[in-house]
């Protein structure tokens, strides 16, 4: 038997979370003018998310019309892949050879610097490219300044090199829609657009991310921008339980390797940070940190076997990890154990690692291979 670990996505999930960041994009905001529904692009960096790029656009071809990814080798592994939606990278070029082959691979590129855009502005292109110029409003990561922008936007209208201008920008803050923070940033940004804007018609502009789009639809655009809700997975971290509409796409499951009795003021595992308060059932899970757990979990952290929660005991290691099982009837050698998936939430457990959800199902190794199901 090989070793029992199991990481399914599924992609129905996918499809499902993704037709639901559009239904939120298509309320309308005044009145039933279609001219106000927001376009949906699936933002799939980062091997989407951990859940496999490749499976994720075809999943959703058809549905998505535009991918986000990082970098161009994101995009060239998805074009290899014979992915045809256009892709937009997110961080832009990252010299400027990248540009030549923009219009080959149908990508449209983020411009956040001046570098980026003089760089644009000066090459020689065969075909004029598609690029969203970026604003920092307060997120201080990426973006020019909104003082520079009207001035950067007009140039780039007038430039040979440019098809098409969206206006985007990013929060800091849309976890927390009420917060003074992300007012001001929504403002700014929409002031900007405003003025930019030479008829009542709003030039294109991108906002909202997950956390926005489900909670802020002032500030959903031409485009909007979701990501890990498309997993299925809360952008509220604070959201344990599952936010009804998501369904979670990443089922991480295991089995128990072995089952043993330990006694009052015995401890379990490495350092032996856990100590028994009363006789005890103790079982070891064929799952550690090398398999993607979180090593910062603490003991309490809860794992589901058969259906019900118990505590982890001890310290994870790197291919197994502990649970105190007492509190269980009937648990035996070769049970299901849920780590995250549809029952336990990946935040929860998350929460437990002081870390959120995003980083537990990113940084997933591939030591376990994807299962997909509902392709
Ligand atoms: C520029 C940009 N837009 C959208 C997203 C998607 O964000 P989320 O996963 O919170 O929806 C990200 C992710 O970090 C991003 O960097």
């Amino acid at each position: 038997m090989p070793r029992p670990i199991s990481i399914t996505v599924d992609l129905n999930a996918i499809r499902h979370n993704f037709n639901y960041a559009q239904s939120l994009g298509a309320k309308h905001k005044n009145g039933d003018s279609l001219d106000n529904v927001s376009q949906t692009m699936a933002v799939i960096k980062a091997d989407a998310y951990g859940h496999g790029a490749v499976a994720t656009a075809r999943a959703l071809d058809g549905k998505a019309t535009l991918l986000a990814v990082s970098s161009i080798e994101e995009a060239v592994s998805l074009r290899q892949n014979h992915i045809k939606t256009p892709i937009l990278l997110l961080e832009g070029c990252f010299c400027s050879s990248e540009l030549s082959v923009l219009d080959d691979l149908n990508l449209q590129v983020v411009l956040h610097n001046q570098h980026q855009i003089e760089e644009l502005l000066n090459t020689s292109l065969d075909e004029p490219a598609d690029v969203w110029l970026k604003i920092d409003t307060g997120m201080h990561r990426l973006g020019i300044s909104a003082a520079d922008a009207n001035h950067t936007y007009q140039t780039l209208a007038n430039s040979k090199n440019v098809r098409s201008i969206v206006l985007m920008t990013h929060f800091a803050m849309s976890d927390q829609p009420n917060h003074t923070f992300f007012k001001r940033q929504h403002e700014d940004f929409h002031n900007l657009v405003k003025e930019l804007s030479t008829t009542d018609q709003l030039i294109p502009n991108s906002a909202a991310n997950s956390a926005a789009v489900m909670s802020a639809p002032e500030s959903h655009g031409t485009w909007n921008r979701p990501g890990i809700m498309l997993y299925g997975i809360s952008p509220f971290d604070h959201e344990n339980t599952f936010s009804a509409p998501l369904i979670p796409a990443m089922q991480f499951h295991s089995k128990i390797i072995a089952l043993r009795q330990v006694n009052a003021g015995e401890s379990v595992g490495y350092g032996a940070t856990w100590t028994a308060t009363q006789p005890s059932i103790i079982a070891t899970v064929a799952a550690g940190y090398g398999d993607g757990y979180p090593r910062a979990a603490k003991s309490g952290t809860p794992v589901m076997i058969n259906g019900h929660i118990a505590p982890l005991a001890g310290r994870v290691s790197m291919d197994m990890l502990c649970v105190d099982v007492t509190q269980l009837n009937n648990v035996k050698l070769g049970d299901d154990v849920e780590l995250w998936g549809k029952k336990l939430s990946v935040n929860e457990v998350a929460q437990w690692a002081d870390t959120l959800g995003y980083e537990l199902v990113t940084r997933m190794p591939t030591r376990a291979k994807r299962i997909f199901i509902n392709e």
